[in-house]
């Protein structure tokens, strides 16, 4: 059972505690990199870490220069042990229930990195208790669970910044949102982002639970279902199929499919350009054709034993002013953007375009990337420019690259790819009031249900 915490309360009486952060002296004039900062100044973060999988080791990995993990939170007994050893030479405090970390004065800063249906419900309370959070990517399952994002983050006025890491790579997305923000495309009439689709599995078999491994608390408040595991035959891959670690992104009980994973990155780029662009309206509409590996009824998976998010897909976002965002599954990854002027495109490894070529003879100005960086330092490390954001936005009490308020603004479009492929129609949405228009059973998936005792403390 959860223990029931009125995090209202506590953040009242914790938000005094943790602003003790913003009297840290500002030295960041010299050189602008938080790297000289904590050299100069031996002056270490001490973080706790709820998620010890894949991407809170790398992350933590990335962010060593900086901070110390003193807290490991994960449901996974040899995770946490495994964790615990590679990062932190065996000194951590390691819990089951990340409670325990949100509970300790002596943390300011944790880092969410487990699976998708378990980033909201810590995510909220570690804003209450008065921490600085840096989430991974998507922040959330539904539309309704970003509203509640957005509300907390305004009333506790926490540093939160999103695990959506293009954002801070200056040579490739940064520099196309600050081309696009010069004006060099012109005004942008079409965005594509290829995303690529989700696998298929057959049927999964049941499986007994591994040892040290808390199933019930990892599926937390989604419904509750037995442990599926089928190792890889060939012995040759790390990992077979299952709908635990790793492979949750393929279930939308605990995931949105490539639409989220993906989605979160190039769709986020997508919005970001449009943005900068001066298109201020969100999307009107969402049309497009889906396949997924298993038959939908109402938009539910009818069986529930193997992979069910798309495989395949194509949707056409519409915008005022006959603006056009293409999410697809086929294509080169990477986003294509269009203007009138030209047309560039950008990737994890390319800037590509004729307006990228032309920089030769007309460079950008002065600053323009670190203008669209919100006049932020810039990491030159690309492998910790994030991470140096956040801590650096900690340290200054300032607001992130990837702010909770931009990120929902795209993931609604990535949630409403999600839903008009579950229920396999188009979808008219007023984005005032952030409601699926005329459908009653599209606006159901704006909310989902928490299990009992899974839910959201506020
Ligand atoms: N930014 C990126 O490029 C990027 C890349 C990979 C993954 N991610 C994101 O990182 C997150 C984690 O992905 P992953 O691949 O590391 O998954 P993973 O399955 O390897 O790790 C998740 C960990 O969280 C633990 N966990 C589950 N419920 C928990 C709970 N209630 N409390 C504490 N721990 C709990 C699991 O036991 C597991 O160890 C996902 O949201 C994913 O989208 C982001």
């Amino acid at each position: 059972m959860q223990k029931k915490t009125n995090h209202r309360r506590d953040f009242l009486k914790k938000s005094a505690a943790a602003g003790a952060s913003l009297s840290l002296p500002c030295v960041y004039s010299q050189t602008n990199t938080l790297a000289a900062v904590t050299q100069e100044k031996n002056d270490r973060i001490p973080i706790g870490l709820i998620g010890a999988g894949g991407m809170g080791n790398g992350n933590m990995r990335a962010a060593k220069a900086w901070v110390d993990v003193v807290a490991i939170a994960d449901v996974d007994q040899s995770r946490r042990d495994s964790t615990n050893q590679s990062l932190s030479q065996g000194k951590a405090d390691t819990y089951k229930d990340y409670q325990k970390i949100l509970d300790r004065d002596d943390i300011k800063v944790v880092h969410i990195a487990t699976p998708d249906h378990w980033h909201t419900k810590p995510l909220i309370e570690a804003m209450y208790a008065g921490k600085d959070i840096y989430c991974e990517k998507p922040l959330t399952l539904t539309i309704d669970e970003g509203k509640l994002i957005r509300k907390v983050q305004k009333e506790t006025g926490r540093i939160v910044q999103v695990g959506t890491q293009q954002r801070s790579t200056f040579n490739l997305f940064t520099k196309a949102i600050a081309i696009v923000a010069d004006g060099r495309l012109g005004k942008i009439k079409r965005l594509e982002c290829c995303i690529g689709g989700a696998p298929q599995c057959d049927a999964i078999p049941s499986a007994e639970i591994p040892a040290g491994l808390d199933w019930d608390r990892w599926l937390g408040p989604a419904p509750q279902v037995g442990y599926l595991n089928r190792p890889d035959a060939s012995g040759k891959k790390r990992r077979g199929n299952t709908n635990c670690h790793y492979e949750f992104r393929w279930w939308y009980e605990y995931s949105g499919g490539k639409l989220t994973d993906w989605g979160a990155h190039h769709v986020d780029i997508a919005n970001w350009a449009l943005k900068s662009n001066g298109q201020t309206a969100g999307p009107i509409s969402i049309s497009g054709e889906s396949k997924h590996p298993v038959e939908f009824k109402d938009g539910f998976p009818v069986q529930r034993d193997r992979y069910n998010t798309a495989s395949n897909f194509s949707f056409s976002v519409k915008y005022p002013g006959d603006v056009e965002m293409i999410i697809k599954s086929d294509g080169r990854n990477g986003v294509l953007i269009e203007g009138e002027k030209g047309r560039i495109f950008v990737s994890r490894g390319k800037l590509d375009g004729a307006p990228v070529k032309a920089l030769d003879q007309n460079p950008l100005p002065e600053n323009a990337i670190q203008n669209v960086y919100k006049g932020l330092p810039m990491e030159q490390n690309e492998r910790r420019a994030h991470w140096a954001n956040f801590l650096y936005c900690h340290r200054e009490q300032k607001e992130p690259i990837s702010d909770v308020h931009s990120h929902m603004e795209m993931l609604n479009v990535c949630h409403l790819a999600g839903i008009s492929a579950r229920l396999g129609r188009s979808l008219k949405w007023d984005d005032q009031n952030e409601q699926i228009v005329g459908d009653e059973l599209a606006n159901s998936f704006l909310a989902r249900p928490y299990r009992k005792g899974f839910e959201i403390n506020m």
